[in-house]
């Protein structure tokens, strides 16, 4: 995708500190982005910008204004980023605190009694939140169960568990260990037929950078991410709630005017931050497509990025003729299935009598950084049903190129001969 226009590839790369040199080990390819994304230059800038203020937010004078602006306009930003007119967009600790937030407030904020839902494919994240609110506020918790050879979960896995007293459930939107992605909106619409009032909270933690975030398309009540995946730094975590889920109780100052889910000072370079993603989207989506306004350009950045990360998801599965792909070598096994259409940047695999961590030592010598999953409480789920104690994780953003995964695949070729 990016190939059909000469000098994009470099220009994006020239976007992102660190793209292919690590400062500790030196020059590497990059393919640990469901760790943590590369980080926009301009995000470096701004954060060191923001750290230096002294003042806080809410005072009469003109560094104080500043702030509170910057703040706003990132609100607006990110409200279009996730394409959301109503409802509260706010920062916390961590994409895994805000989702305990939320399945804490939705489970103390709805009617006593029902259940809890989810589904086997979920980071721990949802899980772990869902099952301690669920018991502390007397409900019952089932989670659907996920197909371990597409590597997803769809409105048929969810049917049987859904029921008139679903008060909350939970949506992963993309497995940080398959890569296979979810029809959120699918399995919404589902529980709302049957539990029309149910509080519907998605995880986009691993997808927000790979396919575009629609919120207004999913009829759903919190939708959370980490910026550290989205090409911003670490530190902080975002959430989108609905009107409904920002009335129910939550940690608030007593008689704090509205209804802020916002606890104590802002950190207004968190916000600028992402701001500066949202520049870099709507940059990126003028490069691809000939389209005017915010989110027409953020839509074109995320149907440019879909598409080239499928182009070099398939190449790895596939080859090319100058190096074997995946799926060509016999020793390797391929969790998610190899041709799926629901892929995003991301390929886990396994190799017969080969240790995982071996093969990510292996490549880490050859200066390709990927990560082993283990069949721990963060991948047991995904991992001991399809009876693997661990699986090298490759996972890749737009930025990523032809030229790296073929550097990949020579690599692998040597390892697994
Ligand atoms: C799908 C998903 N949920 C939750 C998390 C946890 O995110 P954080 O470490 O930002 O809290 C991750 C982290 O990779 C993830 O991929």
């Amino acid at each position: 995708m990016f190939a059909n226009t000469p000098g994009l590839m470099d220009e994006i790369r020239d976007r992102f500190s660190l793209v292919d040199t690590c400062p500790v080990q030196g020059p590497r390819i990059f393919f640990e982005n469901a760790g943590g994304s590369l980080t926009l230059k301009s995000v470096v800038e701004r954060s060191a910008e923001y750290a230096a203020f002294p003042d806080n937010q809410g005072r009469d004078n003109p560094a104080s204004h500043h702030l509170v602006k910057t703040i706003d306009q990132a609100k607006k930003d990110i409200r279009t980023f996730f394409n959301a007119a109503g409802g509260q967009v706010f920062v916390g600790e961590s994409g895994t605190e805000l989702l305990f937030r939320l399945v804490r407030s939705a489970c103390l904020g709805t009617a006593e009694g029902g259940q809890v839902i989810g589904s086997t494919l979920e980071h721990p994240a949802t899980r772990s939140a869902c099952l301690k609110w669920a018991g502390i506020t007397k409900r019952s918790y089932r989670a659907a169960d996920h197909n371990s050879q597409t590597g997803t979960v769809t409105v048929d896995d969810y049917l049987p568990i859904i029921s008139a007293d679903t008060r909350v459930a939970t949506i992963l939107h993309t497995s940080p260990v398959t890569g296979i992605s979810v029809d959120v909106a699918a399995i919404a619409r589902a529980i709302r037929s049957v539990a029309p009032e149910c509080v519907i909270i998605v995880d986009g933690i691993q997808h927000a950078a790979h396919g575009g975030v629609d919120i207004e398309s999913y009829d759903i009540d919190g939708y959370v991410i980490s910026p550290y995946k989205v090409f911003s730094r670490h530190g902080y975590g975002i959430a989108w709630i609905s009107d409904r889920l920002a009335k129910m109780p939550h940690d608030t100052l007593v008689d704090a005017p509205g209804t802020p889910w916002e606890l104590g000072t802002r950190d207004t370079g968190s916000y600028a931050t992402f701001s500066e993603v949202v520049r870099y989207l709507e940059w990126l989506g003028s490069r691809v497509c000939d389209v005017s306004g915010q989110r027409a350009r953020i839509e074109a950045a995320a149907r440019a990025m879909f598409e080239h990360e499928r182009f070099l998801t398939n190449l790895m599965l596939s080859g090319s003729n100058t190096a074997k792909g995946l799926s060509a070598m016999p020793e390797i096994g391929l969790i998610g299935g190899t041709h799926n259409a629901h892929r995003e940047g991301l390929v886990s695999l396994y190799v017969k009598d080969l240790d995982s961590e071996d093969i990510v030592s292996e490549l880490s010598a050859r200066g390709i950084r990927v990560h082993v999953r283990k069949a721990d409480h963060y991948s047991a789920n995904i991992l001991t049903p399809l009876d693997l104690k661990s699986c090298v994780r490759v996972s890749l953003c737009h930025y990523n190129t032809q030229g790296e995964v073929i550097e990949f695949l020579k690599a692998m070729n040597s390892i697994v001969s």
